[in-house]
């Protein structure tokens, strides 16, 4: 068998592979991001997997932490509560899954800096309420969002047991996007279309500008 022949079935299954991860995502989700993960970026997870798992552990824990607090806040918001506390559990199952992974693969957990990421978005929370509780909820949207997004990127690329594992989350991390979002539109008195749109907008530039450390929400390499 020639290698001429042997090249395109190798071409052929990377990119069934790769349609099949991105049927994982829906069209919503697509369109409410405002870019796509660079490859630029891919490369780079695929060049860091050790802290990709570590930096992983740290965002689900980050994520059911968001979600406590928002419990803590806002009492008198019996969906929110509802939501928050299932999303918290949910985050939290992530959390063990990640650290067994890790330890199974011999990854020693250490702390880590966080990316800008997340700070980046923070920062343009308005102070009081109920703006604050919206542009909360929009980031979190965002965040579960690209999470997803990012972990249909990786899947072509990774060990069937990572593979795995990640189908399952992209499918959490989609519905945890669907309920913040809803919920940002639920609870707020007036129209979230700008509110999201300036959040989308500032979330695709940290995506896409250049970071010098590897994250799970990092930019592209400086
Ligand atoms: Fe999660
Ligand atoms: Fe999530």
């Amino acid at each position: 068998m020639s290698e001429t022949l042997t090249e395109p079935v190798v071409v052929a299954d990377t990119s069934a592979a790769v349609a099949d991860a991105e049927a994982l995502l829906s069209a919503e989700l697509l369109e409410f991001l405002g870019c796509r993960t660079p490859d630029a970026w891919v490369a780079w997870a695929l060049e860091n997997p050790e802290l990709l798992l570590i930096d992983h552990a740290q965002c689900e824990k980050k994520a059911a932490s968001t979600a406590m607090s928002l419990l803590y806040r806002y009492v008198d918001q019996p969906l929110l509560l509802t939501k928050m506390s299932q999303l918290a559990r949910e985050e939290l199952l992530h959390f063990e899954q990640v650290v067994k992974l890790m330890e199974a693969r011999g990854i020693a957990y250490r702390h880590l800096s966080a990316s800008r990421y997340a700070e980046g978005l923070r920062r343009h929370v308005r102070p009081a309420d109920p703006e604050r509780l919206t542009d909360i909820l929009i980031i979190g949207a965002l965040i579960e969002a690209r999470s997803c997004e990012r972990f249909a990127r990786l899947i072509p690329h990774l060990d069937a047991e990572l593979a795995k594992f990640y189908r399952t989350l992209v499918k959490s991390e989609g519905r945890h996007y669907e309920d913040y979002l809803m919920l940002a539109q639920h609870l707020s008195d007036s129209p979230v279309e700008s509110r999201i749109a300036f959040f989308v907008e500032r979330e695709a530039a940290l995506i896409q500008e250049p970071d010098t450390a590897f994250r799970f929400h990092s930019g592209v390499p400086a």
